[in-house]
């Protein structure tokens, strides 16, 4: 594997999951693969689980591991083309990122959408400077408009759960007083797409998702209806996507907080969120805290998601 961005970089979604279970289970194993190798991880934006597990799976590897936040300590980066670099940016991406390169193996990036220029969004202008001019494999860490290392763990953590063949999944859009990208959900819709999971979205008019990720998910305005019968809710919020009201907040409406008498509807299903998560606004507190909520297992997958990829990069380097 030369990159992980999206679902289309695993290959077989239940071959991945097989070769994850197998890692969880023998986590130190593969010590080896990442002997005098380098994993540099790069944000752009704040993080807890990526940074962690993401090394921690690096470390359970046996790769050397360096962290650098972009906007504190190193030069201000420019990532424009064609600029007058007169302002408080000191250093292009184009050097930055060949120098970057020369230090490590593998590089992760994780880079936000700006939620105001939809086009640079869709067409992850970081991500793919850093694929075209790095000659390292690239790790999305949570790009502009997908987070496959969470999405990946979120397909482990369902088939760990799940107890029909095929479960009913129901993505559920859910208020937060902030603009979130939509790469979350984006990229939860593309691993459960590729799956025969029954996969269901339902969110307010207006949070409609972009239709390339959507594919053929059912959507359900009626977020009871959707709930009926479903075996894994997974709550998010996301600003709006369709123009023009790209990245804008349009409700915080209650009614789609995820309570206890919203999880009544489904076949006793389990909760999910891949955190942070603000509680009484996307979850209340009795069902994150009830016996059906797997968001701390959710999380902890994040380790196994990322070692498998890092596992699968090494193998090939
Ligand atoms: N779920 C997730 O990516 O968490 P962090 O933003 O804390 O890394």
């Amino acid at each position: 594997m030369k990159k992980f961005t999206c679902v289309n970089d695993i290959g077989s979604w239940r071959k991945a999951v097989r070769d994850a279970l197998e890692i969880k289970r023998n986590k130190f194993a593969y010590k080896h693969l990442g002997q005098d190798k380098t994993l540099l991880m790069l944000f752009f934006n704040s993080s807890l689980r990526t940074r962690l597990s993401t090394q921690k799976a690096a470390m359970n590897l046996g790769m050397n591991v360096m962290v650098l936040d972009v906007n504190q300590g190193a030069w201000k980066l420019e990532t424009e083309r064609g600029v007058i670099m007169d302002g408080d940016k000191a250093e292009h991406l184009l050097e930055a990122i060949p120098v970057m390169a020369s230090y490590c193996d593998i590089i992760g990036v994780r880079s936000f959408a700006s939620l105001t220029d939809k086009e640079a969004d869709y067409n992850e202008k970081i991500l793919n400077q850093f694929i075209d001019y790095s000659g390292r494999p690239v790790i999305s860490m949570e790009a502009a408009t997908r987070h496959p290392l969470q999405s990946f763990a979120d397909l482990i953590t369902i088939e760990e759960y799940k107890t029909k063949v095929r479960p009913k999944v129901v993505l559920t859009w859910a208020p937060h007083p902030k603009a979130l990208p939509q790469a979350v959900p984006n990229s939860f819709c593309e691993w459960m797409n590729a799956t025969d999971y029954d996969f269901v979205i339902t969110h307010p008019h207006g949070y409609e998702l972009d239709p390339l990720f959507v594919g053929n998910a059912k959507v359900e305005y009626d977020r009871d209806k959707a709930f009926e019968g479903a075996d894994f809710i997974y709550a998010k919020n996301w600003s709006a996507y369709a123009d023009p009201n790209y990245g804008k907040v349009l409700s915080t409406d209650k009614s789609w907080t995820v309570t206890k008498e919203a999880m009544a509807l489904t076949d006793n299903a389990y909760f999910m969120h891949c955190l942070p998560v603000r509680r009484n606004m996307i979850v209340a507190d009795e069902v994150i805290d009830s016996s059906r909520s797997i968001v701390i297992p959710e999380a902890a997958n994040r380790e196994i998601s990322a070692q498998t990829v890092l596992a699968k990069i090494l193998s090939d380097l």
